[in-house]
């Protein structure tokens, strides 16, 4: 916290008293996005690349919203459709306010087009849409020690291990004098790693007569926002700097930056969900979307992947090994090696390893999806089971069935897709093909091996494929017919036999790609 030291000057504050409780300044916040984001080298917006499930500039709306805000405005210009939809489809309580600052000239010229929109607030909050580990309590931290020591500009700092690219913090001892822009350092200010985070609070006046005042003398022709910073203090006004611990990396300027920021907030969610009583087998080998719910002793395996809306229930066991997308995972039920997505896994259900659930897949309690089986947009009822190498889709399983190995609901013609409805307590023999449309009643079974194209009545058993042939010693005729082949081959010339073995390849390859 910085000192509230005799440094800064009593008359310039104003009426305002030293006890001021917090919620009696209002406040409006600020957030940029308008800028290209050059150096992602993206088609997409930089603010809008994925941060553990959400785009960074969720993130930063989440820690503005903390500070409740009379006003949120989202400063933007390049992409700025594709943001705006993104941002409407949050679903946000108060809905922020865009402006368009035109061609974008700097962080300062994104404020001033701001201002307009910014009502009566007291104090203003400035925060960019690419600094992804901004947190609530970050913003409200900063706003408290902003208004105790009635600054008339306060920002957030942290200590970057690799400070290239990044506004440097000039200090005097302890008191802050200023930002200096990476490109307009000297070598021996580019080397100090204590860097500003682009999180600001001001004192609303103060701001609006500053920011008039920044020129755009400097390397990139911009008008920075840290400029403020130095205009109010030649003022004689107080300006104070708060250190905070992001875990050495800030932004998400390149995708180097991308990266390092989804680590550190992917370790944060971790360790949340192990502070809520969440095994993780291995955290650093965990990736956890912010949104995903987690219950209570579920155990988290190695090389696993939880993303979207995804929710785990109590005492569930996921991985190793396993991605599971927009999802729920009943409690105690359990996830090995396989992919889950769009689906409903139902408590103590068993899942793997080797499964892929596609969207639209329900698993009721205690049913199971073995393994190298694929299901899709199907319904396993209570207790019933695929548990080998077998495809279901668009498909309803009543409870207590069993689905042999390798048994294929035949869904497509080529054209449409069909339905297979299969009744409670069945048995379906290894390697059925249920053509579909088709329908197996209550307690009925097929033969292994059948193609079912007719429905099943139930009780009744289905059993399609020819009668068994047996011929007699056919091993030992086949033998000596070979021996023969043998003998010949050896005489006629070398590569007779050549010609004839590739047109056989060819043909079969010929059908199978057909
Ligand atoms: C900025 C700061 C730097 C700080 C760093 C922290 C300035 C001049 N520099 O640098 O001190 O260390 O953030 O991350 O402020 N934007 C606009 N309009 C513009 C320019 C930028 O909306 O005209 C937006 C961008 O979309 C971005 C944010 O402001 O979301 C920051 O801009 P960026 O160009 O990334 O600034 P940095 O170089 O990171
Ligand atoms: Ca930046």
């Amino acid at each position: 916290m910085p000192p509230a030291g005799p440094g800064w000057p009593d008359g310039i504050i104003g009426p305002v008293p030293p006890s001021t409780p917090r919620s009696s300044r209002s406040l409006a916040a600020v957030v940029l996005a308008a800028g290209r984001g050059k150096r992602m080298k993206s088609s997409r917006p930089k603010v809008l690349h994925d941060v553990c499930g959400r785009p960074s500039l969720w993130h930063v709306v989440q820690a503005a919203q903390g500070a409740k805000p009379s006003e949120l405005v989202i400063v933007v210009h390049h992409g700025r459709e594709e943001i705006e939809a993104a941002v409407s489809s949050w679903g946000l309580a108060s809905a922020p306010r865009f402006v368009d600052q035109g061609e974008p000239l700097g962080t300062g010229h994104a404020v001033r087009t701001a201002e307009s929109a910014l009502g009566v607030a007291d104090d203003v909050l400035v925060l960019a849409g690419d600094d992804p580990l901004v947190t609530a309590e970050h913003v409200r931290d900063l706003l408290r020690v902003h208004r105790r020591s009635r600054a008339a500009a306060t920002i957030l700092t942290t200590t970057v291990t690799d400070p290239g690219g990044y506004g440097h913090v000039i200090r005097d001892g302890t008191e802050l004098i200023g930002i200096v822009e990476d490109t307009d350092a000297t070598p021996g200010e580019r080397r100090i790693t204590e860097i500003s985070t682009l999180v600001y609070a001001f004192r609303r006046e103060d701001l609006a007569t500053a920011l008039p005042l920044v020129g755009r003398d400097n390397r990139q022709r911009e008008y920075y926002l840290p400029d403020v910073l130095t205009i109010l203090r030649d003022k004689g006004e107080r300006i104070s700097a708060m250190p905070v611990d992001f875990g050495g990396t800030l932004g998400l300027n390149s995708r180097r930056g991308l990266a390092g920021a989804t680590k550190i907030l992917r370790r944060r969610i971790v360790e949340r969900h192990m502070a809520n009583g969440v095994t993780f087998v291995d955290p650093d080998t965990a990736y956890v979307d912010v949104d995903v719910r987690i219950g209570q002793d579920a155990v988290i395996q190695p090389f696993t992947v939880i993303q979207g809306g995804t929710r785990v229930g109590q005492r569930a066991v996921v991985g190793p090994g396993s991605r599971i997308v927009d999802s729920t995972v009943g409690e105690d039920a359990e996830v090995a090696f396989s992919v889950v997505r769009g689906s409903r896994i139902g408590p103590r259900a068993l899942v793997g390893p080797y499964a892929s659930l596609r969207p639209g897949t329900v698993l009721d309690e205690e049913a199971k999806a073995g393994s190298f089986v694929e299901i899709k947009a199907s319904r396993v009822g209570r207790r019933s089971k695929v548990p080998h190498l077998s495809y279901v889709g668009d498909t309803v399983i009543g409870k207590d069935t069993n689905v042999g190995a390798a048994t294929v609901t035949v869904n497509y013609d080529g054209f449409r897709k069909h339905r297979t409805v299969i009744g409670d307590e069945v048995h379906i023999g290894s390697d059925t093909m249920l053509v579909a449309p088709v329908r197996i009643g209550r307690r009925a079974w097929t033969g292994a091996g059948s193609v079912i194209t007719k429905d099943v009545p139930a009780g009744a058993l289905a059993v399609e494929r020819t009668e068994q042939r047996v011929v007699r010693g056919y091993d030992e005729r086949k033998r000596a017919g070979q021996g023969a082949t043998k003998a010949k081959a050896r005489k006629p010339a070398a590569g007779s036999k050549e010609p004839a073995a590739r047109a056989k390849s060819k043909a079969r390859k010929g059908r199978a790609g057909g």
